[in-house]
């Protein structure tokens, strides 16, 4: 066995007076593909940070081919051959994709500029090497979706030659397509001898393409095995520290479709996406929108809360038309939403937990103008509680939360409000399971006193074991309403069979 790429040893790192990671240690071998794993808050992008360099180590080791290295910023890091894509983008969305990919090395030593002509055609050869053909190097990056910013940030990444890559939930914002070619270029890297830190919350990806997983827990290093030796229930039984089964079973509902629906879309038409959609909700129900990236699962949603321009169409909620031209005619009209982009549109980042969750539902904890701090503290604290949201109080700053934490509090904000019908846009990415389950058993009981979901994910799965019914949307049109309730044969493969 050849000595390790990459050692970590005794890693402790604290933030003010909270430690973080306590003595971890990590090790990564040539050529290998290394799952980290970990709930929300384990510690999982703190590890990575400080082997790239943006967050400094209180003590520990870090031993690269054989040599301790110190080192504390990511152009060092990038030096000894450690190149990270974040979990957040870090894209410059006014620049083109080439500008992007090549800008660290413009402001690093710009004498030596590179001509952009130079750039393009070195992306050009990335994007080759990647098998991404549909990316324009030229094209702004504010023109692209979610899932050709994160080529590009792989791009970026992959520009530096790096000998050991980081990627911290790379497939989070990708299509199931995008994915399949993303475990092709990763393939590919490994067999050139990169080695490879795979930080995923879908704990199927990690056995289909890591060799080896490591389990964080509330900072510890608490498992590592091969992956050949293992397997998923051992996994998240490690992640969890408890041997019970987090699969939501899906409840048994009475839904009365005799009764007017909760709400109903007549003739939606989006831009040139969505070419004239209708379907109805009922009480009590969740509805689910099943499409490939693209399809214009995104816009419904964004168009029935007011974000996006509707061409034509009506909103019937509760038997009343309804005009929704703006996200307040919306909250006026009872609904919430989570959106997709949650870092963009969910949070404040800069304001604590507290006042993040406590936006959303202002008139509640208004006694006259003063704020009604009891109240507002105990919807806060119950939020933080419910969700399991890790942080050291309510009033943390929610930019110093971890990834998933950050959504869960965009979660529990749209689920304070007195909505009654709630607007899901891919409500589980980057969030654990345990949360996950957390969060469907709130929905569920969300519906089951009388509102509405509309229920918008990538993963088919997720979407047959909680919708009642599923909207199979193709090229912005309905192909088909499936009935997904308990007693229905509906199945993961049947619905990806019926989106092709
Ligand atoms: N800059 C910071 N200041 C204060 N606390 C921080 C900071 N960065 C991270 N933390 C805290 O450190 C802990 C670990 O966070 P980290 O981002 O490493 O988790 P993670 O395992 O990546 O989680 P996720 O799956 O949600 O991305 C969290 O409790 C987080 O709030
Ligand atoms: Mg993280």
């Amino acid at each position: 066995m050849k000595e390790p790429i990459l050692k970590m040893l005794g890693i402790s790192k604290s933030f003010s007076t909270v430690e973080v990671l306590h003595n971890v240690d990590f090790t990564l071998n040539i050529g290998e593909i290394h799952g980290l794993v970990g709930q929300n808050g384990a510690g999982k992008s703190t590890l990575m940070k400080i082997l790239n360099g943006v967050e400094v180590k209180d003590s520990g080791n870090i031993i690269i081919f054989g040599k301790e290295e110190e080192y504390n910023n990511p152009i060092q890091a990038r030096e000894k051959g450690i190149s990270m894509i974040f979990q957040e983008f870090s894209l410059v969305s006014s620049l083109t994709v080439s500008q992007n990919i090549f800008l660290t090395r413009e402001s690093h030593n710009f004498l030596r500029l590179l001509k952009d002509k130079e750039s393009e055609k070195n992306t050009i050869k990335i994007l080759k090497e990647l098998d991404v053909e549909n990316i324009n190097p030229n094209e702004y990056v504010e023109n692209l979706g979610t899932g050709p910013q994160q080529i590009v940030e792989i791009a970026k990444a992959l520009s530096h030659e790096p000998k050991i890559l980081i990627m911290d939930e790379p497939t989070a914002s990708l299509s199931s397509h995008e994915i399949e070619s993303l475990f092709i270029v990763i393939n590919k890297l490994k067999k050139r001898g990169i080695s490879i830190i795979f930080v995923s919350h879908y704990l199927r990806e990690i056995f289909e393409i890591c060799d080896r997983v490591t389990v964080l827990r509330d900072g510890n290093k608490v498992f590592e095995e091969k992956i050949l030796n293992t397997n998923l229930k051992e996994v998240i039984a490690k992640m969890t520290g408890k041997e019970q089964d987090l699969q939501v079973s899906k409840r048994k509902r009475q839904i009365d479709r005799s009764k007017p629906p909760l709400l109903e879309i007549n003739n939606l038409v989006v831009g040139d996406i969505v070419k004239g959609i209708s379907f109805k909700v009922w009480h009590g129900e969740i509805f689910g929108i099943a499409g490939l990236l693209g399809s214009g699962r995104s816009e419904i949603i964004n168009s029935i809360y007011g974000v996006y321009k509707k061409k034509k169409g009506e909103i019937i909620i509760d038997e009343k038309r309804t005009s929704i031209n703006s996200p307040n005619d919306a909250i006026r009209a009872g609904i919430a939403i989570v959106p997709e982009d949650r870092r963009e549109h969910g949070l404040i980042l800069d304001f604590s937990i507290k006042d993040n969750i406590l936006f959303s539902v202002i008139k509640k904890i208004l006694s006259f103008i003063f704020i009604n701090d009891k109240k507002a503290s105990k919807i806060t604290n119950d939020s933080i509680n419910k969700l399991n949201i890790k942080a050291s109080g309510f009033w943390q700053v929610v930019k110093f939360l971890s990834g998933g934490n950050q959504q869960k509090v965009v979660v529990a904000k749209s689920l304070v409000t007195d909505s009654k019908i709630l607007l899901l846009d891919d409500p589980s990415i980057g969030i654990d399971i345990q949360a996950k389950s957390e969060i469907m058993n709130i929905i569920n009981d969300f519906v089951e006193s009388g509102n509405g979901v509309i229920f918008v994910s990538s993963e088919f799965d997720e979407l047959v074991s909680f919708c009642d019914r599923i909207l199979v949307l193709k090229k912005g049109e309905v192909d088909s309403i499936v009935d997904c309730g308990i007693e229905a044969n509906m199945s993961e493969e049947i619905l990806l069979e019926k989106i092709q």
